[in-house]
């Protein structure tokens, strides 16, 4: 299958692996390139800049295939040193960086020059046209039914790509309750030129998470996700649980963040992935657990989703079109 992001970024599949907190470590990423789709190191879940590059060091041990880092750019008191993330990404001579959470116009001055290729994850078309006027290379844009955070709007993906596709130029990447060859064909018909997983992925053989976790998810349906943060104005998406339950209800008392700081603490997020207990702390996951019912290896799930995604279009969907002619 050939698309504007297949021929863009020089990846077999129109399949990407966006950057996520404690998940997107070497051995996924690497998997996922194997795979032949597009992986992303995340790179804030590297302590430090030397550890990023150590990271990719890694990563390029198990693939010899591209892959990307994800930088995420963070509303926060005290900023991690992004220049010096950055830094580690140009000099590891990683071509491919997914940008996040911010406007990346003070990296891309640097990617740029650098011959990286740019990704930048909007919420919203007014967010993406701002980024294509920069000059990135490709948006990812995510709709309400993601996990982590999809903005303010409220706006799905059924809505929100061919909005999006009605606007840009630039190559497009379907974001936010993608999980199998269903979800790809109908994204690439409503304008986009590839997707980009998070639950998916997540809940795969080569994911560095919990086993429990895993399990979890696929057992799971598409109402077990809370909206946390509304009235922060900083939405995320995560698994319903004990504690997203508690910040909820703190939040419908109106009260500020220091009192959701402790519970949400990025710390305890991470217990979950380690220990294996989905109540130790707040995690990400998004509605389109309700669609994932196994734990295949990347190779399988890319292979299934693009052997799927062909039979889609070549069996059904031209069989509606040749009932009309
Ligand atoms: C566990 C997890 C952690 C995530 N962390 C980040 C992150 O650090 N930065 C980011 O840009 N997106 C992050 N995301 C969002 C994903 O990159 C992707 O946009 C999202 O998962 C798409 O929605 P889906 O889960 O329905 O496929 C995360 C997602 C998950 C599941």
């Amino acid at each position: 299958m050939k698309t504007r992001f297949t021929e863009t970024f020089g990846i077999e599949h129109p399949i990407v692996q966006g950057g996520m907190q404690w998940v997107g470590r070497a051995e996924l990423v690497a998997a996922v390139a194997n795979a032949g789709a597009l992986g992303c190191i995340t790179a804030l879940t590297q302590p430090t800049p030397e550890d990023l590059s150590k990271e990719i060091a890694r990563c390029r041990e198990l693939t010899d295939k591209p892959f990307g880092v994800n930088l995420t750019i963070l509303p926060s008191i005290t900023p991690p040193p992004y220049a010096e993330y950055r830094q580690a990404i140009i000099e590891a001579g990683v071509k491919i960086v997914e940008t996040a959470g911010n406007n990346p116009v003070d990296h891309l001055e640097h990617f740029k020059p650098a011959g990286i290729k740019v990704i930048h994850k909007a919420t919203t078309v007014r967010h993406a046209l701002k980024a294509q006027s920069i000059g990135v290379d490709a948006v990812s844009i995510d709709g309400l039914d993601c996990a982590g955070h999809p903005g303010e709007d409220d706006v799905p993906g059924l809505v929100l790509i061919p909005a999006a596709a009605d606007k840009l130029d630039i190559p497009i990447i379907a974001s936010g309750g993608i999980a199998d060859a269903r979800g790809l064909v109908a994204a690439l018909a409503l304008g986009a030129d590839a997707v980009n997983m998070g639950t998916r992925f997540m809940c795969t053989a080569e994911s560095p998470i919990h086993e429990n976790i895993k399990q979890h998810i696929v057992t799971a349906d598409e109402r077990q996700t809370d909206l946390i943060f509304r009235s922060y104005r900083n939405t995320a998406r995560v698994a319903k649980n004990a504690i997203s339950q508690q910040v909820i209800a703190i939040e419908q008392e109106g009260r500020p963040f220091e009192d959701v700081r402790d519970l949400v603490s990025g710390a305890r997020g991470r217990t979950v992935y380690e220990t294996g207990d989905p109540d130790a702390g707040i995690w990400t996951a998004g509605l389109c657990q309700g669609l994932i019912h196994d734990v295949p290896t990347c190779a399988e799930l890319v292979e299934r989703m693009m052997s799927e995604a062909e039979a889609i279009i070549a069996e059904r969907l031209v069989g509606f079109a040749g009932a009309t002619v």
